[in-house]
């Protein structure tokens, strides 16, 4: 039996948009911090048939949905054929696998990139052993684009070019927070899935598309000189590029909802007049995430509680996915 835990990431550089859609391979680069909380195990055992079993954070068990069970499925056929490609041994042995979520429900961190991160983690270590990370992270983004960052620590940048992720900097480099605040009328419409096919009926996608390497660079500039300023500014503009794009695809998706843009204007004015280090990003839903600094932590937390509609989640930068 193989064990494999991983955790969320959060995207500075946002990944929308495939070039393939089966194979997940993004339409440009993207990058993010990994998390350090809350984690997902993944339990994996060589089987005749294919099973899938998920259990909650409070211990009960989650009623999968056909789709689902066919996504997972998928992803391990995906992974099979990227495996042979890579010159590993075919098998006709499936796989027994349980998923056990630490993620709270309704604190607007999606699993997906934990839950797939994972599987790739345990199932190569049971097929190829030997298999390098970056490998490892690709076979990841067969299940879920944003998977793909979430094995390595640190921060991670998606490769369009190879599918692959990479490590920019690791978690000792760089102690940055994510507190996350989560609006109580959360309703995801569209998932990114279904998003992600849309996004070039986008007329923004295009101009999207050529800003991002420059962006990518600014991004990683930032974190290597850990220059929070800089970090901020580039991270906003394209939060807020991503947003614009998604709002003008058809159909339009505004994941954005009144109390996110209450609390872009308060933390803009706080962060004005008491010289924070923070910054806000948001993926697909009304979720605020603001990245700080130590220095920034206690007084954005203190901020956060001020949130009565909003629950409140607060992690630090994390290691990735590991075998435990
Ligand atoms: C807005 O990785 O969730 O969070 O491959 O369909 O699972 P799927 O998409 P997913 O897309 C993430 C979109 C995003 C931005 C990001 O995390 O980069």
């Amino acid at each position: 039996m193989i064990k494999a835990v991983s955790t969320p990431n959060i995207a500075l550089i946002k990944y929308w948009g495939n070039r393939d859609e089966r194979l997940r391979l993004p339409a440009a680069d993207s990058l993010s911090m990994t998390l350090d909380a809350p984690s997902v195990e993944v339990s994996m055992e060589e089987a005749g048939l294919f099973s899938l079993s998920s259990f909650e954070a409070d211990g009960s068990e989650k009623k999968l949905n056909a789709e689902q069970i066919e996504r997972c499925a998928t992803h391990l056929k995906l992974m099979d054929i990227e495996l042979g490609r890579l010159g590993h041994a075919v098998t006709r042995n499936s796989v027994k696998i349980v998923i056990r979520s630490h993620i709270p429900a309704g604190i607007g961190l999606a699993s997906s990139a934990a839950v797939f991160s994972a599987i790739a983690k345990a199932y190569s270590a049971i097929r190829a052993p030997s298999l390098a990370d970056a490998d490892v992270s690709g076979l990841a983004r067969l299940g879920s684009g944003s998977a793909a960052r979430s094995i390595f620590g640190g921060f991670a940048a998606l490769w369009t070019k190879t599918g692959n992720a990479e490590q920019i900097a690791d978690e000792k480099h760089w102690r940055l927070h994510d507190v996350v605040l989560v609006p109580s009328a959360t309703h995801k419409k569209v998932g990114s899935t279904e998003g992600h096919a849309s996004a070039h009926t986008s007329p923004l996608f295009e101009d999207r598309l050529k800003e991002i390497p420059r962006r990518m660079e600014e991004c990683m500039n930032a974190i290597s000189r850990k220059d929070f300023e800089k970090l901020q500014r580039v991270s906003e503009e394209d939060a807020l590029d991503m947003h614009a794009v998604m709002r003008a695809q058809t159909p339009s998706l505004d994941y954005l909802n009144d109390d996110t843009h209450r609390i872009l204007k308060e933390i803009e004015s706080l962060r004005t007049s008491e010289h924070l280090e923070v910054l806000y990003t948001m993926d697909a839903g009304p979720t605020v995430h603001l990245i700080c600094t130590d220095a920034a932590l206690s007084r954005i937390k203190a901020y956060a509680e001020t949130q009565k509609a909003c629950t409140v989640f607060t992690t630090s930068i994390g290691n990735g996915s590991r075998l435990i």
